[in-house]
């Protein structure tokens, strides 16, 4: 089949619509005349990558060329959602912990959350843990080396499979993040939408063609860089990039229109009221077991709303729910306005400062911990913002 980009004529092979084999079967590269047309292209894109990595790319990274596949893919886990900069300090922290999967699969769930505390996206987390003692007790604790059995470990997607088969064990399968999306969209002039389905399929074969199958991790690891410091999103810096020639993108002015994304980020607001409840110097707690994005963190009581409330609206639905009881407590404070905004929601919220004058019956599934204790459970970023000025 032959696929047209905006300005980039190339092929594309057929498709298998069996969900396992798919995965698979499209990072074959496709069998192609290497002399002329899309071969020929494709060799002098990946000659020309390589030697901007050789000669002038100078990012360094604690990950970059490491072989180890567990470092690899802890770095790799850490950066999904996550930037560079951001996530450093938390691979050093993590290596220095757990040094090797053993390490990591014998420790205690608590201490492998506190170190993640502040990262986000805590499944990432817990899937390290699920993953490390799979490996330990099944494996005999050895890392998978084949990509099919890469990517058959709980919480490393196809990305991911890509970047340890090819960092640690040079197999020929190309990265595809928001990086080479970028770049991949820019310089072959490319407009499918990057979070449809026939859109990564499609940039996942070009991917796949374009590899130095000699090479693989370094090629991954410079298309990579290549997006993150010279074709960023906003203000690229095209004079300094290998493919301005030939940049589709760059040639036509196109840049700010392209990678192209279907789906537009609808941003959720969320009203959150946390209530901090003292009985006997004890504060009650718990760890959540809601599949969000703060799956596993502790948090206090809480009242969450659509909209903002005034205090008496948010004292009179927390006496309704059962979190405080009428003529039961004293209100000592209420924080000022707290706000936090991820990608897909904007939260608010305020801490109600409360004294139990009674037994709370109604909490008795809620964890008592010390006023003091609060350093050895890891709480979303949101409610740390107000424990670090509070406690
Ligand atoms: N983002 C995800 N993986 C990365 C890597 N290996 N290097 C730089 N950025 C990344």
């Amino acid at each position: 089949m032959i696929v047209k980009g905006i300005g980039i004529i190339f092929f594309e092979s057929g498709k298998n619509n069996c969900k396992k084999c798919r995965k698979f079967s499209y990072r074959k590269p496709k069998m192609e005349n290497k002399m002329t047309g899309i071969g020929a292209r494709n060799k002098r894109f990946s000659e020309q990558l390589l030697k901007w990595d050789k000669n002038e790319n100078t990012r360094q990274m604690p990950w970059k060329g490491e072989k180890d596949p567990y470092k690899i893919w802890l770095s790799e886990i850490i950066l999904q959602q996550t930037r560079v900069n951001q996530g450093l300090d938390y691979y050093k922290k993590f290596i220095k912990a757990f040094p090797d999967i053993q390490k990591l699969a014998h420790a205690a769930d608590e201490k492998v959350f506190k170190i993640w505390e502040g990262l986000g996206y805590y499944t990432r987390c817990k899937n390290l843990l699920i993953t490390s003692r799979y490996i330990l007790n099944e494996l005999g604790g050895v890392f998978p080396n084949k990509i099919e059995d890469i990517i058959a470990l709980k919480g490393i997607g196809p990305y991911t499979a890509a970047a340890i088969a090819s960092f640690a064990f040079n197999h020929p399968v190309a990265v595809v993040d928001g990086n080479v999306f970028r770049v991949l969209a820019r310089v072959f002039g490319i407009k499918k939408p990057i979070d449809s389905a026939e859109g990564k399929h499609f940039f996942t074969q070009l991917a796949d063609q374009l590899i130095d199958k000699t090479q693989p991790g370094i090629y991954n690891q410079a298309i990579m860089d290549l997006g993150a410091v010279i074709c960023k999103p906003i203000a690229p810096l095209c004079d300094e990039c290998p493919f301005q020639k030939i940049c589709f993108a760059f040639q036509q002015n196109k840049i700010d229109l392209l990678p192209v994304k279907e789906k537009r980020i609808v941003i959720r607001q969320r009203w959150l009221y946390f209530f901090i409840l003292e009985y006997k110097n004890k504060i009650a707690i718990r760890q959540r077991k809601e599949k969000d994005i703060w799956q596993y963190l502790f948090e206090f009581p809480l009242i969450e709303t659509k909209s903002g409330k005034s205090r008496n609206e948010i004292l009179i639905l927390a006496e309704k729910r059962g979190v405080l009881k009428k003529r039961g407590y004293d209100l000592i404070s209420i924080s000022s306005l707290c706000r936090q905004k991820l990608s897909h929601q904007l939260i608010s919220g305020r801490f109600f400062k409360i004294k139990l004058k009674q037994n709370p019956v109604s909490l008795k599934d809620w964890t008592w911990i010390s006023i003091k204790g609060f350093n050895k459970y890891a709480f979303p970023a949101f409610i740390n913002q107000y424990l670090k000025q509070k406690f």
